[in-house]
């Protein structure tokens, strides 16, 4: 089997010569010709820039592979905690073991929510007098080869919704962010009691829903506006599958759950046997919703809206071409929505492979994106499999060939993301301080692709490898330009922050403090968490050649293979500093009136600054070492603890306490703004405490922000020490 293989991937990669004893028949010269190899290789070991640019190479004819893994994993709906998504972890344990990677499954027992019930009636008073009872059923399309398992697909719903009944005058609330309320109480329109109406598209759906709920709504339905995911609803507009667009009865499901892991484990790991908090418990916490929520379809909402009287909506809050003009209420429309979920430990399965590291295998590169989907996941997030399934091929190819990493690559596939992070956190906690002294630097995949054009984000001392890694790959949709081409050029040529809780990275960056980046081709798409994100979508619109995929595996096996295999970490944390410098500017206007100083923290960035030129010249001045015999006697405990400073600097913006009333979110620079978890922002504990006294604007409240800033300068400043390498 072994052999076999072996054979096969020589011949894939275009000739290199090494091909002449398979041609002998004789035992005797086949033997000769590996010892002479071994010899040759142990004599002269093969450069790791040789491996890294046939790494490269190999990506030729692989969008194959990619896109049959793609089609197998995205055969049946997966969700969470389902027979089905057993069936897919199976599927990339043995196509991981298949490459001869040392795979295995590590599994929890998680508290997951299921939908048991649910009816929404739509109830318009005389004079019309008529009563609408949503069917919230997705419709399968002409040709739709999945049909026969679209009984498969889940109701949908709002995974850790409330269960219950809310019955009230339907109010139109945008997209239901906290100007928006603003908005409708300078209308004098009164949410209190009333059913909410909101559209999907501009913050998180855990946070349209506790937003409501603040404003007294008692109940939250939120729709797919046709303005947004229709193609601009407008006359004649096509949709999937003639369009990308989302058909009128698409629904987007989704998580309404605020935290990270398993709700009722808390900061701790779900096994069968472990403590666990009640339902009560979990909503004294206050990251599930308290009052219920549905998902609808844009034909829903657009009913509902027209059942809506009262004060015209502003330009900005309405529909696209075709829409009736958004009124907001309340009622006279009148909305009885019920859900009943069921909450049930479940198992769910992590996927693992492991590639030890020659030289430092107790340093650890991890590689990570989620498996299950809300329904068929040929987006979000098979694409991304289908990726790390490539990447692992090729790695498995490199081995074969000789190349070993210097530090341990780790593959890992995780289950229950869409739940709340829930596989990625539940490892994460069970392994926090093995991984906190250990792990070099965490790379997701969620979504690979729904679209062209790159997108990156990363803790900044590792944007200079990411763009190295973009140098290197060939741009999917033009041949005579490179990905790092085609982004330096696009509108949005920026390297992202991961200050969002949208995906993996988040218990390792924002619980841990791991150097983390996150990648994808293309953004949001209109079919997103919605019966129709299938492989025929993803052929026609998101990928149709696969070229997209194979690229997103280069640029991710690059950056890997950079991390594990170069002596000194390719860590620049002068791009740290030069990046926390502009985003402590940003407050400067909004604190500029108040006797509130930004020094503290500009004194530490500065700190930090000079750290980072100093262990960069200093690591500069040991590689400029090189001469014989210098070289070859280098201190690799040195090495060593160069390599330690930089690993442990991100560790050091975290901080014991957290952040304010969210402490199991650590890293004080990077963390999810308390009104949208999607919002990417950089110190967001001084962000809340401007928020907060904008509005209380007291003494003490203007106090809190500067306590913010001077715990963030705190952290800054441990970096600059741990970079620094010396104590005081
Ligand atoms: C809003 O309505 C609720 C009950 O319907 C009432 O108790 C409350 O006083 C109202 N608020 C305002 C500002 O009118
Ligand atoms: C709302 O719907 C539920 C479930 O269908 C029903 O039991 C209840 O009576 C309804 N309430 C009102 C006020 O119509
Ligand atoms: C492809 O890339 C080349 C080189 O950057 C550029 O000149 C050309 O305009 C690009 N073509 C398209 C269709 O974008
Ligand atoms: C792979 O790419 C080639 C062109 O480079 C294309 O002809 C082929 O159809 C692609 N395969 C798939 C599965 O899309």
């Amino acid at each position: 089997m072994l052999k076999k293989t072996t054979t096969t991937g020589t011949a894939a990669v275009a000739g290199t010569g090494r091909g002449g004893a398979v041609i002998s028949s004789t035992t005797t010269l086949l033997l000769i010709a590996t010892f002479l190899s071994i010899l040759l290789l142990t004599t002269y070991p093969t450069p790791k820039s040789t491996y890294h640019s046939l790494y490269t190479s190999l990506s030729f004819s692989d969008n194959t592979t990619i896109s049959q893994n793609l089609f197998t994993l995205t055969r049946r709906p997966h969700v969470a905690g389902t027979p089905a998504n057993a069936d897919t972890a199976t599927y990339v344990l043995s196509t991981l073991s298949s490459y001869s990677l040392n795979s295995h499954i590590t599994s929890y027992q998680v508290s997951l929510t299921y939908p048991l019930s649910r009816t929404l009636t739509l109830r318009r008073p005389p004079p019309y007098d008529t009563s609408t009872t949503f069917n919230l059923h997705q419709e399968i399309y002409a040709d739709d080869p999945y049909a026969d398992v679209a009984g498969e697909v889940l109701p949908s719903f709002h995974a850790y919704a409330k269960s219950g009944t809310a019955v009230g005058q339907v109010v139109y609330v945008n997209y239901g962010r906290v100007e928006d309320y603003d908005t409708l109480k300078a209308m004098g329109v009164n949410v209190s009691g009333t059913v909410a109406l909101a559209r999907y598209g501009k913050i998180y759906r855990g946070d349209i829903i506790r937003q409501a709920y603040e404003a007294g709504a008692v109940g939250v339905v939120v729709f797919s506006d046709a303005k947004d995911f229709g193609g601009g609803g407008n006359e004649g507009a096509r949709y999937f599958p003639d369009d990308k667009w989302m058909p009128p009865s698409g629904v987007q499901v989704g998580s309404v759950y605020g935290g990270a892991g398993d709700p009722t484990t808390p900061g701790w790991t779900s096994t069968s046997d472990c403590e666990r908090l009640s339902v009560d418990e979990v909503e004294m916490l206050g990251d599930v919703p308290l009052i219920p929520s549905l998902p609808v379809s844009a034909a829903d909402g657009d009913a509902i809206i027209r059942s809506i009287g009262g004060q015209v909506a502003k330009d900005d809050w309405q529909g696209g071409m075709n829409a009736p003009v958004y009124r907001v209420g309340p009622g006279p429309g009148f909305l009885n929505l019920s859900y009943t979920g069921n909450q049930v430990v479940s198992t769910i399965h992590n996927v693992f492979a492991v590639i030890e590291g020659a030289e430092e295998p107790d340093r650890f590169v991890l590689l990570g994106n989620h498996r299950d989907a809300w329904t068929f996941g040929a987006v979000d997030p098979n694409s991304g499999t289908a990726a790390l399934l490539e990447v692992a091929r090729r790695l498995g190819k490199l081995m074969k060939r000789g190349w070993r990493p210097r530090r341990t690559i780790i593959f890992c596939n995780w289950d229950a993301e869409e739940y709340g992070l829930v596989g990625s956190t539940e490892w994460v906690e069970e392994n926090r301080e093995m991984l906190a002294s250990r792990v070099v630097a965490y790379l997701n995949v969620d979504c690979a692709v729904s679209a062209a054009g790159f997108h990156a984000s990363a803790t900044p001392q590792l944007d200079e490898l990411l763009k190295q890694a973009a140098q290197q790959v060939q741009d999917p949709d033009n041949s005579s330009q490179t990905v790092y081409d085609s982004w330096i050029s696009s509108d949005d040529p920026k390297i992202g922050r991961l200050g969002g809780g949208g995906s993996d990275y988040a218990p390792f960056l924002q619980h841990v403090g791991v150097p983390s980046v996150d990648m994808s081709y293309g953004g949001e798409y209109p079919v997103y968490h919605s019966m129709y994100d299938d492989f025929i979508w993803m052929k026609k619109f998101g990928d149709p050649m696969f070229h997209r995929h194979v690229a997103v595996a280069s640029i991710w096996g690059l950056v890997a293979l950079g991390l594990a295999d170069e002596e000194f970490l390719p860590f620049n944390y002068l791009s740290y500093a030069q990046e926390l410098q502009e985003s402590a500017k940003e407050f400067e206007d909004k604190v500029s009136s108040k006797v509130i100083s930004l020094v503290p923290l500009y004194k530490s960035i500065d700190k930090l600054e000079k750290a980072a030129i100093k262990i960069n010249n200093h690591i500069k001045e040991i590689k400029e070492r090189r001469v014989w015999p210098s070289f070859w006697k280098r201190n690799h405990l040195e090495v060593r603890e160069l390599n330690d400073r930089l690993m442990m600097a991100e560790r050091a913006f975290t901080d014991r306490d957290g952040l304010l009333g969210r402490s199991w979110y650590k890293h004080l620079i990077y963390g999810p703004s308390k009104n949208n978890d999607y919002g990417s922002k950089s110190f967001p504990g001084i962000d809340d405490a401007i928020e907060k006294a904008k509005i209380l604007n007291s003494v003490e409240s203007w106090h809190s922000v500067q306590h913010e800033i001077w715990r963030v300068a705190r952290v800054v400043t441990d970096a600059s020490l741990v970079l620094g390498g010396v104590l005081t």
